[in-house]
Formats: C-alpha cells, structure tokens, sequence
C-alpha cells in the first residue's frame, strides 16, 4: 500500500535530490469532453495468422491456454475480443471436399523468420468448425482467397465456412461469424506475385466486385446477417478513399461492406535489422504512425462504415527480437491501442502467428526459439509475452459497461501519455504510460515523474485506487507485473493476489520511467 504520506515524501525527496525528476500538472476533466470518442468492449482484438488455425483453436477439444488467455481479457471487458483469421495466408488457402481439416506445406526456418508462414494450406469442412472452440460470445471474421484470382475456390470457401457456422456444435458454442474478408493487402499483390507489376487500384476494385459477386450470390450473404470486410489494404499503396471513389460500395457486393480494415505495422523485420526500442517508446512516432489514417478515417465514418485496423503490430514480418516481444513493447501496445481509440478507429486487431515475436501468447509449446530459431530442449510451454499485460491493462481501462468515451489527457511531457474513461457522463478510470525507457544498461537512479491533478478531481481529498503495470526494464522479456499479479503460468491464470494503492488526488503520484498507472476514480 502507498499512503499519501508516502506519495508526498517521494515528491520532496525526489524534487530536492534528483534532477531527472519531473512534476506534470495534468487536468482531468470529470464529465466527457465533445472530443471523446465511443471505446468499445472489442478495441483490443486478434488477427490469427491462417495457417497455424488449428493451433490456437485446438483440435479435439479447446486449446485450454487459447481459451484462459482469452477469457482474461473477456472477465474484464464482458465480451471477448473479436477473432479475424486470415493475414497472408488467407491468399494461400484452398478449399478441398477431400480434407479433413488442414495439410499446410512450409518453407524451412531460418534466424531471422525461425517460425514461416505455410506456402501452401488446403482446408476442409472440420477447418472453419474449428471456430466452435472459442469463447462463448467470440464474433469472428474469416479470410477468403482473393490472390488466387478463382471464383470456384473463392465460392468454395466461403460456402464451407457459412456451413460451419450453421453446423450445430458451432452454433451452441455461441460463437458467430460477423464478416468475410476476400483478399489481403491487395496493394501488395503485385510485389509478391499474386498479380502482374503495376497492378492498380482500379483493377483491384473490378478483380474484387468479379469474386465477391458470386461469392455473395452463392450463399445468400445479405440473407445471412454476415458481411465484408473491405480493404485490408498492407500499406497506403490503395486506400479506402480510392475505392470508394471507383464505385465500390455502389457495386452489388460492395453494400455488403459493414467495416473498412486498414493494416499497419510502424516498421519490417522481413530481411532482419537492427530496430531500436526507444523509438517505439515515443509519443511522437505513435502519433506519426496513427495520424495518417485520419482521412481515410473519416471517409469511412463519412459513409456509415465501421473503420478498424484489421492487422497490426510493432514490426511487420513477425516482430523484431529486442522490440516487439519486450516490456518496452506492451507499453507501445497501451498507448497505440488508445490513441487509435482516440483518433476514431473502432478496433485493433493485433497480429498473431505461432512463435511470432510480437504475440500476446504464444499458446503451444514451441521447439525453436522465436528470437533465433535455434533449437530448445526441453519445449519451450505455452505462455503469455510481454505485450500480454498490455492486454489486461486495456481490458481493465475499457471495462464491462459496454458503453464507455475516452479521451486522450493533455500531459505537459513528450513520452508520459494519458487517457480519461467515462461511462453514463462521468469520469471512472485514467491511466498514464510514462514511455521514457529505463533498459537494462541504464544506470543511476531511475527516473521518475510526478502527476499533479488538477480541476475538478484534486478537490475534496477524493481517494481512488491504483493499479501498476510494474516493468524492471524495457527490454525485459519477463517478469512484469500488473496490480502485483503475474500472467507468466502455465496456463495463463493470473498468480498473486490483486494489489492496489490507495491514492490521495490532492496528492498526485509518482510514475517510474518505463511503467503505467490505472486509476480508477
Ligand atoms: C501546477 O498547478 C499548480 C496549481 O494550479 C500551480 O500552482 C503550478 O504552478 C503548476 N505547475 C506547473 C509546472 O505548471
Ligand atoms: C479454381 O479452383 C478450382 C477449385 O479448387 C479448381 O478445380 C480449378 O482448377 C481452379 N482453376 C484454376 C484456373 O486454377
Ligand atoms: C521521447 O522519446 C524519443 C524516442 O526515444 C526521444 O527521441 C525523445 O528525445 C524523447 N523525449 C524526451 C523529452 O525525452
Ligand atoms: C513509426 O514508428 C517507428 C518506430 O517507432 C518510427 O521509426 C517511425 O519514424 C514512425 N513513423 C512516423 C511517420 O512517425
Ligand atoms: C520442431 O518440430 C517440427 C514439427 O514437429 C519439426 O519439423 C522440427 O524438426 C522440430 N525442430 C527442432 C529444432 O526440434
Ligand atoms: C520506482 O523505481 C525505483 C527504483 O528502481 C524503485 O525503488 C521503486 O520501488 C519504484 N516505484 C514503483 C512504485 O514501482
């Protein structure tokens, strides 16, 4: 516990002996401001990268760590996050009436992709009925084939994946499918092969309309309740603007379009290098590599359409080692995923692969290390990563009202960030990321911020609670800690018991460089 007494000792002694210290005066206003916007249950959502399926969802029966580490998040929020399947492999997967569930074909590792993506994945029936083993509540977006330019294999798949979802055991398990993505990252298809060079935007809209056609046709997707997701553009090689532009939404399948997917990653790890982590721990770059949405964000909501970021990450081509599987890195998660919130994106789907460096979990055992392919003996157990924690931190920032406003704070630093929530008008929790790295070769005293509240909140001697996401440096790997629990067992249940700190608003508090606070009023 961390009595006001305390909080004022720290801010004198500090003030007075060290000269990194600094105190920050933010105002926390008590009732929702006209800039908020709505923060839904599902901001935090996963992109399952299509090969590996079966190894998140489980075969026989549920993966147990999938789900635990799941229903975490689900506790929080009252909803479990949303579940897109697809990603490069969506554009490499066919169907076939003679498998049972799936036969991929890999390329063999290497030290800096120790876990490729399958080359080739046909799938059968039982593939897609898979989705019966996530959780109750689980609203699921499946890929089609788009790269592959064939309407029968498009047409097949969507057909087997609307069976799936019509087959009982689904059915009961609750789990629903809310759209059909065709195509990934359309705008890369002419660099990776899957159309000729110069392969344009306009062409993309009538290759898409040509196959979405007959795939809306072939299972009756208005009829359905089950939509498309369009875009999930890589880059801005095309965007949402562009395509509304060539007539998209006008086109049969296109007022089947629900949501717009944008894709980014702030960096590509896919030939290796070298990437620092303290440029992920920038208010400036995650802000630089949000604002550029902000058109195509608004020409979105400007036609009724949902915006989300249907895949992301820090580091494309799986996370870089040192960055993306670090403390540092969940920090990033917390203030990107907000500030995404903030700039109107509805969701963030966070990229997930079998031994990627950047997941939340990894939810089997693993025989190479995801940092260098080299082998590990014994396995590695399934566990939960860094940016895991960012998780809970954001679940618990969102919470279960379902029906929540966030708004960024105004705080006078260049790497301390912070958000307000309100539900039914008031003010219920804050937290602030204080992104300054202490990494394991810092030495001297670990610096520190004090926050001041200001306006309505510091009057009275209101008490609140505090919950800590408690990092030794931000290039650990392990061993964080949020409001005194771990995450990092054998099946994701949280160890410890929840600890909070009493906190005096007339007070403030100190925040560690490389550490965030969850205040809940
Ligand atoms: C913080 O706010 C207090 C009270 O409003 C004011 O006295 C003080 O000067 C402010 N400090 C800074 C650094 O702005
Ligand atoms: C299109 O897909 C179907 C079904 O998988 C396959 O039979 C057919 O050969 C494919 N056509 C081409 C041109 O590849
Ligand atoms: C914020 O972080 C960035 C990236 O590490 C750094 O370049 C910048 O100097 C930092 N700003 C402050 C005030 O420390
Ligand atoms: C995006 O973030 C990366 C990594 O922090 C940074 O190197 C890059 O400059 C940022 N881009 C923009 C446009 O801010
Ligand atoms: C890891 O397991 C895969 C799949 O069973 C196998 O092909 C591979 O050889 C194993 N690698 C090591 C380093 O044991
Ligand atoms: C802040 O960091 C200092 C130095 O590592 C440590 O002694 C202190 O316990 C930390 N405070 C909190 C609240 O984590």
């Amino acid at each position: 516990m961390f009595s006001s007494s305390l909080v004022v000792a720290a801010f004198l002694g500090g003030f007075l002996l060290d000269s990194s210290y600094a105190a920050l005066n933010v105002s926390v206003p008590s009732s929702p401001p006209a800039s908020s916007k709505p923060l839904v249950s599902t901001l935090l959502s996963f992109s399952i990268e299509q090969d590996r399926w079966p190894d998140w969802a489980g075969t026989n029966a549920p993966n147990p760590f999938t789900r635990n580490a799941l229903s975490n998040f689900a506790k929080l929020t009252g909803t479990p996050p949303k579940i897109r399947v697809g990603a490069n492999s969506e554009d490499h997967t066919v169907w076939s009436p003679i498998v049972t569930i799936n036969s991929d074909s890999f390329p063999p590792p290497n030290t800096v992709t120790p876990y490729p993506e399958a080359t080739s994945i046909v799938v059968g029936d039982g593939y897609y009925q898979l989705s019966r083993f996530m959780l109750p509540g689980t609203q699921m977006t499946w890929g089609l084939n788009l790269g592959l330019d064939n309407v029968t294999n498009a047409v097949n798949m969507a057909k087997s994946i609307i069976k799936a979802f019509k087959n009982s055991a689904v059915k009961q398990s609750g789990v629903t499918l809310s759209m059909l993505e065709l195509g990934n990252e359309a705008d890369l298809y002419s660099d990776n092969g899957l159309r000729p060079s110069g392969f344009s935007v306009s062409e993309y809209v009538s290759d898409w309309e040509s196959i979405a056609g007959p795939v809306a046709t072939a299972v009756g997707l208005s009829k359905t309740g089950v939509s498309f997701q369009g875009a999930a553009f890589a880059n801005q090689g095309f965007t949402p603007t562009e395509i509304f532009n060539l007539g998209i939404l006008s086109s049969a399948p296109g007022k089947d379009i629900t949501t717009i997917s944008q894709h980014h990653y702030s960096a590509a790890f896919c030939n290796g290098g070298d990437f620092p982590l303290v440029s992920f721990m920038s208010k400036a770059n995650v802000r630089g590599n949000l604002t550029i949405f902000e058109a195509d964000i608004a020409a979105t909501q400007q036609r009724g359409l949902r915006y989300v970021l249907g895949e992301t990450g820090s580091i494309a081509c799986h996370g870089a080692p040192g960055v993306s599987n670090t403390a540092g890195a969940a920090l990033w998660v917390v203030d990107y995923t907000l500030q995404a919130a903030t700039l109107g994106i509805t969701e963030t789907f966070f990229h997930e692969g079998i031994g990627f460096k950047y997941n939340f979990f990894q939810p089997i055992s693993l025989n190479r290390s995801i940092v260098d392919g080299s082998p590990l003996n014994p396995l590695q157990p399934p566990q939960v990563q860094p940016s895991y924690y960012a998780g809970i931190l954001l679940t618990t920032f969102i919470g279960s009202s379902g029906n929540a406003q966030v708004v960024e704070l105004s705080v006078p630093d260049d790497n301390v960030s912070g958000y307000a929530v309100f539900e039914g008008g008031k003010l219920v929790r804050a937290v602030f990321v204080n992104l300054h790295a202490w990494l394991q070769s810092s030495t001297g005293t670990r610096p520190s911020v004090h926050l001041s509240f200001s306006g309505a909140l510091s009057q009275g001697g209101k008490k609140t609670s505090v919950r800590r996401l408690v990092i030794g440096h931000a290039d650990d790997t392990k061993g964080l800690t949020f409001a005194g629990q771990s995450f990092e067992t054998s099946d994701a249940s949280p160890s410890g018991k929840v600890t909070t700190e009493t906190l005096d608003l007339t007070k403030g508090l100190d925040l560690n460089s490389t550490q965030a606070v969850l205040i809940t009023f």
